[in-house]
């Protein structure tokens, strides 16, 4: 071979070493970034780590926290709010009635027909409506005035222009926010959540500021209850099955209420009901416990809020938050490597990422997660592998299960207070028969989340099944109600009329 040979030979040689080198040089770097964004999820999987010893302690610290709360006011980060529902709807219930429900997202109004019997009820015309984002920065009159002439497009189209009745019409309203009641259809609000910030109502009775709107448009309609809706769905729960005794909601917040024996309410020491008992409206979103599995997004999440240090439960299992919590853990993957590509400014936008949308990803069965593609594209992330969509998909799943698993040991908490979880039954050698004395315990749950996010609700449920065990939680029915928290209001408002 020539000398020039030789040197061309050479240089090919250097070139092939050096481009093989490049490429083994980005491989090996594509394949650090993906340890890296491994390790991202599995740090993810230890924090939301949820075995069933934990849930357990989240079950006792619940159930304390429920004691103290009742114990004395400010006792616990739990409420534990009077309600003054003492009697819940029977089925004797007769007439026509309205709701209005004022929820994180929607607004929703309708109409029931009783007929005095359990089963004669008509629910006619759901309307639901999302709330537009203005109004929860806006005024209370502004706010007030916009549920007042939404009703009252309500009425004109049910009536049709005529009050059938010839009487004033009885309006429920269900206000899905903290209230302290001075009775059952008056009460202030001790705070806003999810996102609303109408400061100036802060204190200032709501049932008031309804009828005065209301009054305002002319309408004759008087409002007769207010309720929180966890309380609408546990009056529903109870027209069609008076074993319900606890409701929660799993929506864009999350909270539970159930029903309390007046003597265990020892801040009111004196309070007496024709029932002996009262629903307490727990607001378990603001529960907290050293023993929930907390992350770095949680805690950056809760400091971004609007109300942060507040409703730390609630920002780990409710649909507000699930959504923020999966784009925080994208947002850092994209960041510490380049698997989504370049870093999409969308991701950086709170809230941008809603629940529904990871729901329909953790549930996305097509072959190629084309789902996840799309909803990824609208988060500015185009054309990721399938096995990056599988990842999303994963984290999906690790703040749902958490979520879920969380939600469940809430409820057993719940069930430990009133005695209904078979607790110290096994281990404190409790006998066989005294096992089957379980009593039969309906828990009413209503809310977006619960309702349309499958692996939500079989992490729920298979959770509980978990801690309570398989004999105790026979015993145990989770019953779900579909627009439980504005039918059941309309059934307590009709109660009171009985
Ligand atoms: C509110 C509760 C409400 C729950 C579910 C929470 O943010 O504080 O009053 O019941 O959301 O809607």
């Amino acid at each position: 071979m020539g000398k020039v040979a030789v040197a061309f030979a050479a240089v090919a040689v250097v070139a092939a070493c050096s481009v093989a080198a490049v490429m083994v040089g980005r491989r090996m770097k594509s394949r650090r970034k993906w340890r890296t964004v491994v390790e991202i999820l599995k740090e993810l999987e230890d924090d939301c780590d949820t075995p069933v010893g934990r849930l357990r302690q989240v079950v006792d610290a619940m159930a304390v926290e429920m004691h103290a709360g009742l114990a004395s006011e400010g006792g616990s980060k739990l409420k534990m709010l009077l309600t003054f529902v003492d009697d819940l709807p029977t089925g004797r219930e007769k007439g026509t009635y309205y709701a209005l429900h004022l929820g994180g997202t929607y607004f929703r109004i309708l109409r029931v027909l009783l007929g005095g019997q359990r089963s004669y009820l008509d629910v006619q015309d759901v309307e639901r409506h999302p709330i537009p984002s203005h109004l929860m920065n806006s005024t209370s009159e502004v706010l007030f005035n916009f549920l007042a002439f939404s009703l009252e497009r309500f009425i004109e189209k049910e009536e049709n222009g005529s009050n059938s009745q010839g009487v004033r019409r009885e309006l429920a309203f269900t206000f899905s926010f903290p209230v302290k009641h001075t009775s059952i259809s008056s009460g202030v609000l001790i705070k806003w959540t999810k996102g609303f910030e109408i400061s100036e109502m802060v204190g200032q009775d709501i049932a008031e500021c309804l009828q005065g709107a209301l009054n305002r448009r002319g309408l004759d309609m008087r409002v007769g209850v207010l309720v929180n809706d966890t309380v609408g769905a546990l009056s529903l729960g109870y027209y069609h099955d008076p074993d319900t005794l606890v409701a929660v909601v799993f929506g864009t917040g999350s909270n539970a209420c159930y029903l309390e024996r007046t003597d265990a309410i020892i801040k009111c020491q004196g309070l007496l009901t024709t029932s002996g008992s009262m629903v307490v409206n727990m607001e378990w979103g603001n529960f907290w416990s050293s023993h929930l599995p907390r992350t770095a997004y949680d805690i950056d999440l809760d400091a971004e809020s609007s109300n942060a240090n507040d409703m730390g439960f609630e920002k780990m299992i409710s649909g507000m938050y699930l959504g923020d919590i999966v784009r925080r853990v994208i947002l850092r993957m994209s960041q510490e490597s380049d698997i989504f590509g370049p870093i999409s400014p969308v991701l950086s936008e709170p809230y941008v990422l809603r629940t529904n949308s990871v729901s329909a990803m953790h549930e996305d069965d097509t072959p190629e997660l084309q789902e996840v593609s799309r909803i990824l594209k609208d988060l500015g992330v185009s054309d990721v592998p399938v096995k990056v969509r599988k990842l999303v998909v994963k984290i999906c799943d690790v703040v749902t299960r958490r979520a879920g698993r969380l939600a469940a040991a809430g409820i057993a908490g719940i069930l430990k207070k009133i005695g209904r979880d078979g607790s110290g039954g096994i281990t404190s050698g409790r006998s066989r028969s005294e096992i089957q004395m379980q009593k039969r315990t309906v828990v009413a749950v209503e809310g977006g989340l619960y309702m349309n996010y499958t692996m939500f609700r079989e992490y729920m449920e298979e959770a509980l099944v978990e801690i309570l065990g398989e004999e105790v939680s026979q015993y145990v029915v989770v019953k779900a109600m579909e627009d439980g928290s504005s039918i059941g209001s309309a059934l307590l408002v009709a109660s009171l009329q009985a």
